[in-house]
């Protein structure tokens, strides 16, 4: 089974009132991944050439972070995955060899999780470790890497690192990386921006080229519903869904959203 199982109730905005069902696991692991691409796009390496791109955790959520790079940064060209499961990695790179290459593209699987953070200045960790077992220090200078998973990287790892988040209160919580970094050193002090502040940039700097960085994205519930929202617009507009006529109480207008 995958690991992630979603479901989203669409409410209005005007009544409160239920409006749609919509499965949500997609939704979660795609707006995931956009925000992963976003801080990609809005932190450009120093050369402002990203070639290359490490996956470490081969599952459903590092396979959109891919196919959502691919579009921000299409000169991407060599990707390096790297899962605990060698038999995951293997299906992984077939299945991205397949579906995402082409175009002279080449996946590779990496023996070791300091061989995939050493290979890329782009790396993305999607694992589902519960626990930090990363340091940094196997990073070229100028590194950024997505901390989708969130509990990779050990503390020293995140101190070291320019730290980049999505929500200062959301991420300093249910014993994230940086929520134990929090309470190791008692403040906010070393979280350096926001990629909500990055995007208010009129033109946000390259990132740091001689340290790593470090994003780490709690994920929004917001965002999934800004999605759901518009999922539900488009399956209108193309006639698919299924109406459940009498599902309230009483029979009332055809709410819209
Ligand atoms: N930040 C967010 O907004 C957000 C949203 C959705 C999911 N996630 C997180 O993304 C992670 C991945 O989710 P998924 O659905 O792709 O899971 P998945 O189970 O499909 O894939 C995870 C992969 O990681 C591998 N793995 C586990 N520990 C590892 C390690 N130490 N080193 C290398 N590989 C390792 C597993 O073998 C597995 O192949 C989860 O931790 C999930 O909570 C974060």
């Amino acid at each position: 089974l995958e690991r992630a199982s979603a479901a989203i109730i669409v409410n209005s905005m005007r009544t409160g009132r239920p409006v749609a069902l919509v499965e949500g696991s997609t939704i979660s692991a795609r707006r995931t991944a956009a925000s992963a691409a976003l801080a990609a796009a809005a932190l450009p390496s120093g050369d402002g050439r990203e070639t290359g791109v490490s996956l470490i955790g081969c599952g459903v959520i590092n396979f959109e972070v891919l196919r959502f790079l691919l579009v921000v940064r299409p000169e991407i060209t060599d990707i390096t995955v790297h899962d605990l499961d060698a038999r995951r990695a293997a299906d992984f790179r077939d299945r991205c060899s397949a579906e995402l290459a082409g175009d002279g593209r080449v996946v590779r699987v990496a023996e070791s999780a300091g061989a995939a953070l050493s290979a890329h200045r782009l790396v993305s960790l999607a694992t589902t470790a519960t626990v930090p077992h990363l340091d940094l220090d196997a990073c070229l200078p100028g590194t950024l890497v997505l901390h989708v998973s969130l509990r990779d990287v050990t503390v020293e790892g995140v101190l070291d690192a320019v730290n980049v988040v999505d929500d200062p209160d959301h991420v300093c919580r249910a014993a994230t990386s940086v929520h134990l970094a929090e309470t190791r050193v008692g403040s906010r002090s070393f979280i350096d921006t926001t990629l909500g502040e990055l995007l208010r940039d009129a033109e946000p700097g390259p990132r740091d080229p001689a340290r790593t960085t470090l994003f780490s994205p709690f994920g929004l519930g917001v965002l999934d519903l800004a999605l759901a929202g518009l999922v539900l617009r488009e399956a209108r507009a193309a006639g698919v869904g299924q109406e459940i006529s009498g599902f309230l109480p009483e029979s009332r207008v055809a709410e819209t959203v």
